[in-house]
């Protein structure tokens, strides 16, 4: 058996020929086989998502985190010095940007699988008190540390799958005081990963309330507090649990009180959840399987990124998945997510771009466009992270693989070798048969 051995040890190298004094020291210099990116602050719409940039034997220089110049190693590799992290037989992508999650939950529901094979609807499930109001159940009986460990542990597997930053929502504990106590767990968080914390209250409707309005007066009542805590606010808008106006009351509220506007959309019934979106100005709008073409018009043409989520489709077994084809041809930007939650929990960005190719019929340029560049544009961080450029965080994927076509192709096993969040390495997955 032919083992490979990597080098991610710090050493210091001088470039051959070239004098120390023409150098720039920098924190690290990253190499790999070739890198595979998409550009520009983002987000990208129709044929550009197919853009991907690539560098033969490329060399990223990093300097406090961040990246300070980038390129072919033969061209600015004489120009730097400083520790190398040598991922040689690498793909180097962007970290990936994981912008719809419910990973803060106690309990599991593994029995529900069976309970779906057996025909319930996922709506079915929630209406007998199973779904969202049993993992609520779930978590108000968790403690903090309790919550914080199991989220902890869901992170680490995300990131050693290549996830950089996360989204975080609340929404398991259905009490407008106890949706604010999850907002400040999702803070104390202590992770290399950057997380983004979203206000769900407006997840279910909890036993405590009968009406879906007075709970969302409630819950307006606490956005000033939330606001403090969470750069977005979001809302499951779907037949029999929010509907539009009641949606559209609490967003107005949140973008009032400083808060960006997310929505489950339009997953189950056409109700106009995207159109409503649309109207906000919302930074993006989830699922979106049923929503009307005037309403994705009305996307495309405010700018909503398409945050769509192939493993809720997968587990819920109807083989209904959102049209992909259809958005990009519309030129609304598209992005991925896991959607981590009891339902569906799947904590790997590499499965989901393989669905996403596989049920969607997304390109892999596509894909990747949209686990990276566009998902970070639903998180408001464009500027900062997404793809692999000047300037940027120096987040970085290293994939065991020829070329970033084999994240889709390939499913089902994990291709990182190493992750680096901020120019640091926080995952080497190299050295596991070699010491
Ligand atoms: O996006 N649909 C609402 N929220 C989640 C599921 C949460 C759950 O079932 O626990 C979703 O699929
Ligand atoms: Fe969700």
């Amino acid at each position: 058996m032919s083992v490979v051995m990597i080098n991610l040890s710090p050493r210091n190298v001088i470039y051959p020929g070239i004098g120390s004094d023409m150098m720039t020291d920098v924190d690290s210099i990253i190499r790999g086989s070739v890198l595979a990116t998409a550009n520009g602050p983002g987000p990208l719409t129709g044929k550009a998502m197919r853009e991907i940039g690539t560098i033969d034997d490329p060399a990223i220089a990093v300097e406090d985190g961040h990246i300070v110049d980038i390129g072919p190693a033969s061209d600015i590799g004489s120009e730097y010095s400083g520790r190398v992290i040598d991922l040689d037989g690498c793909t180097l992508v962007p970290g990936f940007v994981d912008p719809h999650t419910h990973a803060l939950f106690a309990g599991t529901r593994a029995d529900e699988v069976v309970m779906r094979q057996e025909g319930w609807s996922y709506l079915e499930v929630l209406k007998a008190g199973g779904g969202i109001l049993r993992t609520m159940r779930a978590v108000r009986e968790a403690t903090d540390g309790e919550l914080i460990m199991e989220t902890l542990l869901r992170l680490d597997r995300m990131l050693s799958h290549g996830t950089t930053t996360a989204e975080i929502k609340t929404g398991y504990d259905l009490r407008p005081e106890g949706e604010v106590r999850l907002l400040e767990v999702i803070n104390s968080i202590k992770h290399p990963m950057t997380i983004v914390p979203t206000f769900l209250g407006a997840h279910a409707v909890p036993p405590e309330y009968d009406d879906p309005s007075a709970y969302v007066d409630c819950l307006i009542e606490v956005l000033p507090e939330a606001a403090n805590l969470a750069r977005f606010c979001d809302v499951f808008c779907e037949d029999g649990v929010f509907d539009v106006e009641v949606s559209r009351r609490l967003l107005e509220a949140a973008i009032d009180a400083g808060m960006g506007v997310k929505m489950h959309a339009d997953e189950i019934e056409p109700i106009g959840g995207a159109g409503l979106a649309a109207s906000l100005g919302a930074r993006s709008a989830e699922h979106l399987l049923a929503a009307s073409d005037g309403d994705l018009k009305a996307m495309a043409d405010a700018g909503v990124v398409a945050v769509l989520l192939p493993g809720t489709s997968y587990v819920l077994m109807k083989g209904k998945y959102a049209d992909a084809r259809k958005m990009i041809e519309m030129e609304i930007p598209v992005a991925l997510a896991t959607d981590i939650n009891p339902n569906c929990w799947m904590e790997s960005m590499q499965m989901v771009m393989s669905l996403a190719a596989y049920q969607m019929k997304m390109h892999p340029d596509e894909c990747l466009t949209a686990a990276t560049l566009n998902a970070a544009h639903a998180l408001d961080l464009s500027e900062r992270t997404g793809s692999l450029e000047v300037g940027k965080w120096a987040d970085i994927v290293a994939i065991d693989a020829p070329d970033h076509m084999h994240i889709p192709y390939r499913f089902g096993s994990n291709h990182v070798r190493a992750v680096i969040k901020m120019g640091e390495v926080v995952v080497d997955r190299s050295r596991t048969l070699c010491d």
